[in-house]
């Protein structure tokens, strides 16, 4: 953090901004999710609680059969012998276990050359929906489109209290 603060002191406040957007997803990747979220956000919600629509991961479904599935199979079950992971499977939860859904949504791409957040927000909440759908995660209320939003929903592989 050293660099961070010395960037404070000098008053670039805009490059220490900059900086910290790069340095956040590393703290994300650390795990506790429960304690602090995507760019530092307070954590208040599970992806268990509800978080998405049916109508989002409907819209997700048409998407991913177009863009996706090539690639990560029909069945979301991945090509692994050509590297490309599945999106439903315990792997996958287990991957994800500990970040947010803002770290999600900023993975979900066009091409594995084409990240960060490289497609419109609606899509990109509506793919995110199908993939949580996939995965056995209940609907609810609408997935916001706001990073900031989606940085307080921990994501965890089970249903907290229930392992
Ligand atoms: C050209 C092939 C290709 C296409 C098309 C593609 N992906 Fe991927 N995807 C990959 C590869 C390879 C990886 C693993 C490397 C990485 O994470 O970048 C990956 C990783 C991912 C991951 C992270 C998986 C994990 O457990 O870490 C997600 C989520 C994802 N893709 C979603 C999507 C969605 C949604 C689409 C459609 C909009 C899509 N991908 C289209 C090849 C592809």
């Amino acid at each position: 953090m050293s660099r961070f603060s010395l960037f404070l002191a000098g008053g670039a406040l805009a490059t220490a901004a900059a900086l910290s957007f790069v340095i956040a997803p590393a703290f994300a990747q650390g795990g506790n999710a429960t304690a602090s979220g995507y760019l530092g956000t307070r954590v208040t919600e599970n992806i268990w609680d509800g978080v998405y629509s049916d109508e989002q991961a409907d819209k997700g479904a048409i998407l991913y059969r177009t863009a996706c599935s090539n690639c990560h199979g029909k069945q979301l079950e991945g090509v692994p012998d050509e590297g490309n992971p599945a999106l439903a499977a315990p792997g996958f939860m287990v991957e994800w276990d500990g970040q947010s859904m803002a770290d999600l949504v900023a993975h979900v791409h066009v091409s594995p050359h084409s990240r960060p957040s490289d497609m419109d927000p609606l899509t990109a909440v509506a793919l995110a929906a199908f993939i949580l759908n996939q995965n056995g995660v209940p609907s609810g209320k609408a997935l916001s489109t706001e990073k900031s939003e989606q940085g307080k929903i921990a994501f965890t592989q089970f249903k907290p209290g229930t392992k």
